[in-house]
């Protein structure tokens, strides 16, 4: 993790203790040239070539005649040729390209920048293009975003209202009013940073030359309520799994003879409330159910599966060329005492010792350079043995991403 004591240009100067501090989930903040001489990294086409592919998440968004229209990808060439090409004030469109860090080497390094949030809170890099005019309208997310300008420019507003009642019946959220606060054009390199639930709009300004293309860094925040319920369906598992056993049946040998047979005695709710509150979970068994449930991939995200190789060439393979994790790969941990507990797309295993420091660094860097991979290491066969099995699933890759210069 970086240092929390060293300023970043990409923060605008401050430290990330300051920035987190002040700032994360609390106001916005403009940085002007985050990133210098940051231009994006790729090209209008990539991106429409992006979503013309069938696993890639891509949307549509157009504005005609004050109606908004949505429509999702795989896009075609027709589909493009079909957008105005002229946009107007009342007439134009946006497009948006979700988890780009799954298929770029550089996309994955823009979103190691942000390494000052834990990785459990990361979402994805989605990236837009627009045309002059072009944007998804005023609204809110209820997610933390690094709204990064590339090539063009964008005008951003935001507003402090409470009021964030949306248009009835329009496919996307837009609000119903919009009140701006301030405003700000930001050009390639700038970056403005939003709490969740801030309104805000943003306006791509082109010359018709170079259109805007921006790239949020996106942070998820989990419901309240999605994580109830997805801690009970893990509970749930638990008890089936007979890890966790509720002891007996259910006895009444102090029976009293009922009035109406058909009841449900209060004697009764409070024998089984007894034990239903027997169901108790311990601090472990809620970071087992964070580590699975924040590493577990998106429904839409498919492993490609490695070619087969034994373990032999795949460990001299690891002290040559070093290993990353695959650009789809979410891989956490936790650690208690010696014992490390490793979470890598919804899995669990554990690891101590020498072993688990190399995982760690594997889980913070992304990757392990062949250096990491020391006489040691490379015959502990248990350790190999799960880098292989990850690696034929396609979590893993050999080699390390050429370095992105931003
Ligand atoms: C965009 O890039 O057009 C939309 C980003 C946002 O407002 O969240
Ligand atoms: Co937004």
């Amino acid at each position: 993790m970086t240092k929390h004591h060293q300023t970043l240009q990409i923060l605008g100067g401050i430290t990330p203790t300051q920035f987190l501090a002040e700032f994360w989930q609390k106001k916005p903040l403009l940085i002007k040239q985050a990133i210098p001489g940051f231009k994006g990294l790729l090209s209008p086409d990539e991106l429409a070539g992006l979503a013309c592919e069938e696993d890639v998440q891509s949307r549509i968004v157009q504005y005609i005649k004050g109606k908004w229209v949505a429509s999702h990808g795989p896009f075609t060439e027709d589909d493009f040729a079909n957008l105005p090409e002229k946009p107007t004030t009342d007439n134009n469109w946006t497009l948006l390209v979700q988890s780009v860090n799954h298929y770029m080497p550089e996309a994955m390094q823009l979103l190691q920048q942000f390494n000052f949030i834990p990785h459990a809170r990361l979402d994805d890099l989605m990236v837009s293009y627009a045309p002059n005019g072009g944007g998804v309208g005023p609204h809110f997310d209820s997610y933390d975003v690094f709204l990064l300008q590339g090539q063009g420019k964008r005008l951003w507003r935001i507003s402090e209202q409470s009021d964030l009642s949306l248009v009835e019946g329009a496919p996307l959220r837009i609000l119903k009013n919009f009140d701006t606060a301030q405003e700000w054009l930001l050009e390639a390199g700038d970056m403005l940073y939003l709490p969740p639930h801030l309104a805000h709009w943003g306006i791509a300004v082109s010359d018709g030359v170079i259109d805007c293309m921006t790239y949020s860094i996106g942070f998820r925040a989990p419901k309240n309520q999605e994580l109830a319920t997805e801690f009970l369906g893990f509970l749930q598992d638990k008890l089936n799994q007979d890890q966790m056993v509720l002891e007996g049946i259910y006895q009444d040998a102090d029976l009293r003879l009922q009035s109406h047979p058909a009841e449900i005695s209060n004697s009764m709710v409070s024998k089984v409330s007894a034990n239903l509150n027997k169901i108790q979970w311990t601090a472990s068994m809620v970071t087992e159910f964070l580590g699975t449930y924040l590493s577990d991939p998106k429904a839409d995200v498919v492993f490609d599966a490695n070619k087969k190789t034994s373990m032999l060439t795949f460990s001299e393979k690891l002290a040559k060329i070093g290993v990353a994790l695959d650009f789809k790969t979410q891989m956490l941990f936790s650690c208690e005492n010696e014992l490390c507990q490793f979470f890598i797309n919804g899995e669990m295993t554990e690891f101590s010792g020498d072993v688990a420091n190399v995982l760690k660094m594997l889980a913070d860097n992304r990757q392990l350079a062949a250096s990491e991979f020391s006489a040691t290491i490379i015959n502990n066969e248990s350790f190999i043995r799960q880098l292989h099995t990850w690696y034929l699933a396609g979590y893993l890759q050999l080699g390390i991403p050429k370095n992105f210069n931003f």
